[in-house]
């Protein structure tokens, strides 16, 4: 069984909205299996080809009178599979049935109150008692006339056609978005479109997920030996695990200790993959070459690009050594495949580069595997407990490639390492005995170049001052600071003072993201 091919799903024909991919993802969540096709490369005979039992179109930042820029196949509506257009994907349908599109006079952004007009197969259950529902609207244009044979079942005050549909063609368009938090019951509306109208099936869980992906790397792989560079984030792990259970001895991962990771954690890489699972480990420790490396580097692009380098150079020479390897496994995931400018989409790809061991497959004649590359990053996390990997790995935080040397701003030695790791672990290790190390995306302790005045016990210190980080956030791409008690500040505050020698001074970061970002460099 191959998943883009077989399973049967919903297509998502993708406008760039920054909402597509969370229509993919409400879908899987309904148990659906859904892909993204952006509308520039769609052909019909793809639509044919890949058991697609409904279509979803995406709004988009596009007009539909853009004739040069939107790509729209007629025949998409004389295939017989239901449509449901959203807001862009609206105006579109309506304007090539023969309804008509036009600059609107009262621009919506925001919330907008839905009122009920007639009944429809897809609002069942969806209104309230009242008939009115608070939606999300983000639209500049607006349906002016109704298209040949649909009816209108919701309206707002400044938009007449919110619900329009076609029943004996089973065409739907609304003009506000049913995929966001936002708007009330949004998520019975694509329930109604996948099973009463597109009637499908569930057949999207983690157990036949799981099922489907080891059967798949089974036959792919068939004899085939495989390497994968572990780091202990959740991707490589759940990549690791996952092809362990499909082949067995025929993976061998190599793990490389940069001497920048948190504190201790290449023990517990060793502990979980070498020791509990019995995975083929290569351990590389390369402490002192990336510090000797680092040594006077102050540029924080030249330390993540001296990182990323000695990394791949490390990792080919040990792969090297390993005979008849075929492929190199990737933890790739949806977003990063995904081009449009959607959520996560084009900056995760960017970010991730250094993980992604770029180049190595070509200049060592290596096939690309990446299991994970129709899954998103929550459905990943699933996976990854579904496979018997601890909560601490599947849950954990973030981590970035270049590691602690990029939460330390300016010169990097030996001892501002050792500190950093001491007050990141006193961070993190409070934040789990006070239960909020879950409601948080992101933590972490850094060590910021400047050295003030403090008075411990009656001397005077000059010593450097660290910075904390928490944030709130979605995907990474905006963030908040989280919120503490006082309590809970001054706690780690003095457990970091009075425990490590060489700060006296703690701080809060109190700036989201934009402006700021996450990380210090
Ligand atoms: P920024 O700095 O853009 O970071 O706010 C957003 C998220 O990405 C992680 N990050 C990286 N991950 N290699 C990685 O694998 C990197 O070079 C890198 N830089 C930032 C960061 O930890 C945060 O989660």
């Amino acid at each position: 069984m191959n998943l883009e091919e077989n399973l049967n799903k919903i297509l998502i024909l993708d406008y760039g909205s920054q909402f597509t991919q969370l229509i993919a993802r409400r879908i899987r969540e309904l148990g659906v299996y859904s892909i993204i096709i952006s509308h520039k490369k769609i052909k019909i005979t793809d639509i044919i080809s890949k058991n697609i039992d409904g279509i979803i179109l995406s709004g988009g930042p596009l007009s539909v009178y853009q004739k040069n820029k939107v790509k729209f196949d007629k025949k998409i509506l004389n295939l017989g599979i239901p449509i449901l257009g959203i807001c862009f994907g609206h105006q579109i349908i309506s304007k090539e049935l023969g309804g008509k599109v036009k600059q609107a006079k009262h621009r919506e952004f925001g919330l907008a109150k839905l009122k009920r007009l007639k009944k429809s197969k897809l609002t069942n259950n969806f209104f309230k008692r009242n008939g009115l529902n608070k939606v999300w609207m983000s639209h500049a244009d607006e349906v002016t006339k109704l298209a040949n044979g649909f009816k209108v079942i919701a309206k707002t005050t400044t938009s007449k056609f919110s619900i329009v549909e076609n029943l004996s063609k089973k065409f739907f368009g609304i003009q506000f978005h049913p995929e966001v938090t936002h708007t009330e019951n949004g998520k019975i509306l694509l329930k109604n479109f996948v099973f009463s109208i597109c009637k499908m099936k569930k057949n999207w869980s983690v157990k036949n997920q799981k099922q489907i992906l080891i059967k798949e790397v089974k036959t792919n792989l068939g004899n085939a030996k495989v390497i994968c560079a572990l780091s202990g984030g959740v991707d490589s792990s759940v990549v690791a695990k996952l092809i362990h259970n499909a082949i067995g001895n025929q993976l061998t991962c190599i793990f490389v200790n940069t001497g920048l990771l948190r504190k201790n954690e290449e023990i517990q890489v060793l502990k979980t993959f070498k020791k509990k699972f019995k995975i083929n480990l290569i351990y590389v420790d390369a402490k002192k070459l990336f510090l000797n490396k680092l040594k006077n580097i102050k540029d924080p692009e030249k330390k993540r690009k001296i990182i990323g380098n000695l990394f791949i150079k490390i990792f080919e020479k040990y792969a090297k050594k390993i005979k008849n390897v075929k492929f190199l496994a990737q933890g790739t995931l949806y977003p990063d495949l995904i081009e449009s400018k959607s959520v996560t989409g084009s900056q995760t790809s960017k970010i991730k580069s250094h993980h992604n061991v770029g180049g190595l497959p070509k200049k060592m004649n290596l096939k690309l595997i990446e299991p994970l590359k129709f899954l998103f990053k929550d459905e990943v996390r699933k996976l990854g407990l579904e496979l018997k990997l601890a909560k601490e790995i599947v849950l954990r935080h973030p981590f970035p490639g270049p590691g602690l040397a990029i939460r330390m701003p300016g010169k990097i030695n030996e001892k501002k390492i050792k500190i950093l790791k001491e007050a990141d672990e006193i961070f993190i290790n409070s934040l789990r005995e006070y239960n909020l190390y879950d409601k948080i995306w992101q933590a972490y302790a850094a060590l910021l170049p400047v050295k003030t005045v403090g008075v411990m016990g009656d001397n005077r210190t000059y010593e450097y001052m660290c910075l904390l980080r928490a944030i709130t956030s979605e995907d990474g791409m905006t963030a908040d600071f989280f919120n503490f008690s006082k309590d809970f500040k001054q706690l780690v505050s003095n457990k970091i003072i009075n425990n490590i020698k060489g700060i006296n001074r703690v701080v809060y970061d109190i700036t989201s993201k934009p402006p700021s970002t996450i990380e210090l460099e």
